[in-house]
Order: structure tokens, then sequence, then C-alpha cells
């Protein structure tokens, strides 16, 4: 999209002419097509004229880099929560490819919040892995609080309950092992949520919401991760199964009528929804 889209004052007359004519240009570049009709030289004067622009504006978002994205998640509440720093330091030496799936740190911190904020005494989390998330939104809950997780492998499962222990957290907090559409098909009649976690298979998360939804209290919060699919989206028509089916719930969630969504750029989007 166009950088100025939606801004609020003008930006100087000089520079409007020579975007538009950089903006036009940089359409017609296809990424991957190994075809660009602009220079890098040119790209990298409208990138830097865009940001200038932006902070003329008043910026809508900033680009993380390294030091920034530091900066961010080092200066959080639970910045020095050493078993959190355990746990991820025990997932990471899992190995790079499977503990990627691990939330992100300001995101554990984000659910404890959230979790806090609304007095969720009922939570339920599709994807627990070795139990991050979990632990996050269990300390989040008020005292008689209740969190159901919901996982299909029971490896890394038996690290999170080893850290519900260690958190003194264990009674609070019931793991389901088995296929998540399954158990939730299963979960008892009459039992309702104030928030929910949706962090597994992510072509049966629109299968998870609908199943879940009506379990969930007016006012309650659905939150799915990896709602910016690695930041390929947005970007034209995509193929892959997974994109296409988060692509298609990030649209079928922004027209929902039930919920109330925002797809918040932390980590790999979370979608937020509040149920109407
Ligand atoms: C991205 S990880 C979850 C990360 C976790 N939220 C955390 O913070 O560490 C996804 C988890 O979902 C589980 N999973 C994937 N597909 C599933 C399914 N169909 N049913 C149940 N669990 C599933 C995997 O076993 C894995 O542990």
């Amino acid at each position: 999209m166009f950088p100025y889209a939606g801004a609020r004052g003008k930006p100087p007359l000089r520079g409007v002419v020579m975007e538009v004519r950089l903006h036009i240009r940089l359409q017609v570049f296809k990424p991957g097509s190994g075809k660009s009709s602009i220079s890098r030289a040119e790209k990298g004067l409208f990138m830097r004229h865009a940001s200038a622009s932006l902070a003329f504006m008043g910026t809508k978002y900033v680009a993380l880099n390294d030091n920034l994205y530091s900066y961010l998640s080092g200066l959080r509440s639970d910045a020095s929560d050493r078993l959190l720093q355990q746990l991820r330091a025990e997932t990471a030496a899992l190995g790079e490819e499977v503990s990627k799936c691990q939330v992100s740190d300001e995101q554990g911190t984000f659910l404890s919040l959230l979790t806090a904020a609304i007095g969720a005494k009922s939570a339920i989390e599709i994807g627990t892995f070795t139990g991050y998330s979990s632990l996050c939104i269990a300390r989040g809950m008020a005292t008689g609080g209740r969190l159901i997780c919901l996982d299909a492998n029971e490896e890394w499962t038996a690290i999170a309950r080893k850290y519900w222990s260690k958190a003194r957290l264990q009674d609070r907090i019931e793991l389901r092992l088995g296929p998540a559409i399954q158990t939730l098909r299963q979960l008892e009649p009459g039992l309702a949520f104030d928030l929910a976690f949706i962090d597994a298979n992510k072509t049966e998360y629109d299968a998870y919401y609908e199943l879940l939804l009506p379990r969930i209290r007016p006012n309650g919060l659905i939150l799915f991760d990896n709602m910016l699919w690695g930041g390929r989206l947005g970007d034209g028509p995509v193929e892959e199964p997974t994109g296409r089916a988060i692509d298609a719930l990030n649209r079928k969630l922004a027209k929902d009528p039930r919920v109330e969504a925002v797809l918040l750029s932390v980590a790999d989007g979370i979608q937020l929804c509040r149920k109407r």
C-alpha cells in the first residue's frame, strides 16, 4: 500500500511526486520474478524517503531490527524471570527446527497481562508444546483459575508438565493429549472460557475457532498466533495451504459480526478477537 494512505497531514509536494513515480515503478516489481524495474539505489531512496515521510506524518508502524527487538524484548515486566529463561534454554536444546515453535518473550508477557487484565478464571490453549505460553497464561489467572491445554505430543508436553510443577501451577492446569479437533468436540457440555490461545495446526485454526466460539463468554478473548505467516501475506494470492488457511481466516475474522478483531504485529502476528 502507498505509505501515505490514511495519513492525516500533507507531505511536501516534491516528495509526493517522487514517491508516486517510484511507487508506480515499485508496483511493477514482482518479488521472485528476478526482474526489477527499479534500481537498488532507487529502492533505497524510496525507503528512506518513505520512512522520513512517515516520521513527518506521524509513524503508523515501526519496522524492527535486531537492536530494536532486543530493546523491546528486554524491557518488559518478566524479563528477568529465571523459570521462563530456564524453559526457553531447555527448549532451545531441542534444536532450532523444534524450538522455533515457542512463543516469543514479549508474547508470553502479553498473554500474562491480558489474562490478568480480563480477570480470566477459565482458559484454554490449543498447542502447548513445552509449556511457555501456558505458563504465562496460568500465571496471569486469578486464584482458582483453570487452564485446559490441548496437544498431541507427549514428549514435548512432559517438559511443560515439569515447568508447571516448578512454578507450582500444576493444580491450575490440565493437559488433554490427542488431536485438537477431536478433543474440542469432546469437551464437557457447559464448559465456557474467558480466554483461548490458539497455536497448533494452522490449517485447522478455523475449525478450532468454530468449535470454541460458542464456549467463549461475551467479551472473552480468542488469540491466534502466527497470523502474519512469517510476513508472507499481503502481497497477492497465496498458493501454499498453510498460508491460504491463515489468510482466509484473517479475512473472515475482519468481517465476522460475532467478534471484534485486530491483527497485531507482535512476533509473527497475533489476531486478537473479542467475542461480542
Ligand atoms: C507452535 S507449537 C505451540 C507453542 C506453544 N504455544 C509455546 O508457547 O511453546 C504447536 C504445538 O501444537 C501441537 N499440535 C499441532 N497440531 C496439533 C493437532 N492437530 N492437535 C493437537 N496438537 C497439535 C504440536 O504438538 C505442538 O506442540
